[in-house]
């Protein structure tokens, strides 16, 4: 991946979850002093649990009142399964922090129809940010992982989700794991103001290599490029571990 990118790596995860939760505060106070609120897409898996719990610690200055919470994929189950993303994250920070309830959308993911649920979710953002057809949301910030093979949000390789180009968000249906999931699609992580990948873990060497200094371009969490943003890749050692010129910045 040729870069107009910035990768900043950190000695260990502790460190990487500072380095995010700076990042986080940071945005959050520019886009609630430029225009008067922050709108946050949160990721889902196991890495931002910690960064999740540290912003809720009250240790960085959060302004939590002007904060919109979005989520940008969602597993094909109910919010209170152990499974759910949106569960994480209220367990690790949400129910912690004091956001108005009306400043959280969650993706209606016990909806039995993956579909309804992804139509639903496209509804609640176009009306959210007064969107005209073919208009895209802006969000201020997009948080994302990324898997071992490569995918990113629910964008797993060689599913259908990955070549949407007009829909906001899809069901997207992932042979591997035999389930439908829920995802934002490529346009829409693309026009954010800022994306940042979070990933810890020796597991993630490999694939961080090869999305970062591999000659391909075809991997899920490589076509994430933000056309008019920003793009920050936060690694600790572990996860840098397999690239060339590994400069540790925690
Ligand atoms: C999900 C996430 C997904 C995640 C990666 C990494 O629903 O699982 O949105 O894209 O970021 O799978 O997950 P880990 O952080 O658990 O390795």
């Amino acid at each position: 991946m040729k870069s107009n990118l910035e990768t900043r790596i950190f000695k260990t995860p502790v460190e990487l979850f500072e380095g995010a939760a700076k990042e986080f505060a940071e945005v959050a106070e520019h886009a609630i002093r430029h225009h008067g609120r922050f709108c946050v897409v949160l990721s889902g898996g196991s890495t931002p649990k910690g960064l999740y719990s540290l912003l809720a610690t009250g240790k960085f200055a959060i302004p939590w009142e002007h904060i919109f919470f979005f989520w940008g994929d969602e597993r094909h189950v109910p919010p209170n399964h152990p499974e759910s993303n949106y569960r994480m994250a209220c367990e690790a920070m949400l129910s912690k922090v004091p956001v108005p309830p009306g400043n959280i959308f969650r993706i209606h993911s016990e909806e039995k129809d993956a579909a309804l649920a992804a139509q639903q979710y496209q509804q609640t953002i176009i009306d959210f940010f007064g969107l005209t057809p073919a208009t895209l949301p802006r969000f201020d910030l997009v948080l994302l992982g990324i898997g071992t093979e490569g995918h990113t949000a629910s964008l797993f390789p060689d599913t259908a989700a990955l070549a949407e180009r007009s829909k906001l968000v899809v069901a997207n249906w992932v042979e591997k794991l035999n389930t439908d999931r829920i995802t934002l699609t490529l346009p829409v992580l693309n026009h954010a103001a800022e994306i940042l990948f979070l990933v810890s873990g020796n597991e993630k060497a490999a694939i961080v290599k090869e999305i970062l200094e591999g000659e391909t371009a075809l991997i899920p969490a490589q076509r994430v490029r933000p056309s008019d943003g920003k793009l920050l890749w936060l690694l600790d050692e572990a996860a840098a571990s397999g690239l060339s010129t590994c400069q540790r910045v925690g």
